[in-house]
Order: C-alpha cells, then structure tokens, then sequence
C-alpha cells in the first residue's frame, strides 16, 4: 500500500522531468528564431553555452526579459532542444 501511494506520488513528478522536444522546438520558433535563427543559432555575444544548466539559465533569462510568462517546464523543454538541436548538450 505504501509503494502504491509512494509510486501515485512520483509517477506525475517523473513525467514533468522529461523535457518535451517538440514542444520545446515550437516554443522557440515562435519566440526565440527571430533573433536567434532557425538554421542555426545565432550566438549574440555571449560564449557558446557548454552545460544544460548554463543554457537553462540563459532561456529562462531571455524569456523573462521579454516577458514571455513561460513556467519551469517551457524553460526546459526549450534549452533541451536547443541543446539537443544546436550545441551537442545532452545533460
Ligand atoms: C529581441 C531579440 C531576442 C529574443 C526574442 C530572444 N533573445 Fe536570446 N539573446 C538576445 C541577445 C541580444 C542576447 C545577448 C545578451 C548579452 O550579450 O547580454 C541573447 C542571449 C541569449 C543566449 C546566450 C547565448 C548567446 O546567444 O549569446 C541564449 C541561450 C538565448 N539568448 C536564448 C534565447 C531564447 C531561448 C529565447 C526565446 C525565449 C530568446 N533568447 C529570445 C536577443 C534575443
């Protein structure tokens, strides 16, 4: 009964942890391709991320500067495809 609730519990939390691609795919093309490319990523700038966790950090700074109301998961998903896409990042 324990690890029946326990697994109820977790089951939700293991599927949000999964970054969706294809969403992530979308949501950059309608809000981040128009500076930063679709062929390829246009760098502005910045040094090419070399972590999940760096990029993480600059989707959820570039989407909160442009007020994109985007939550955890729209942040994650897109800095997974475009680590996945763009950068060979795979964690
Ligand atoms: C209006 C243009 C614009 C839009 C829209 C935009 N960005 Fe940016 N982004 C920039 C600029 C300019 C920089 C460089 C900032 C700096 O040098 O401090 C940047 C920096 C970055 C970086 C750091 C690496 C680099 O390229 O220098 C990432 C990653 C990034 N943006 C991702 C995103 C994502 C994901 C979105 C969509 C939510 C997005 N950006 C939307 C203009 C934009």
């Amino acid at each position: 009964m324990r690890n029946l609730l326990l697994a109820i519990f977790l089951l939700p939390l293991t599927l949000m942890a999964q970054p969706n691609m294809s969403d992530g795919k979308l949501l950059y093309e309608e809000s981040c391709a128009k500076c930063h490319g679709t062929e390829y990523y246009q760098g502005l700038g910045m040094s090419e991320p070399d972590s999940i966790v760096e990029l993480t950090h600059w989707v959820d700074t570039c989407s909160s500067h442009f007020n994109l109301g985007w939550n955890d998961q729209d942040i994650e998903d897109t800095a997974h495809y475009l680590g996945r896409k763009f950068f060979e990042l795979d964690r």
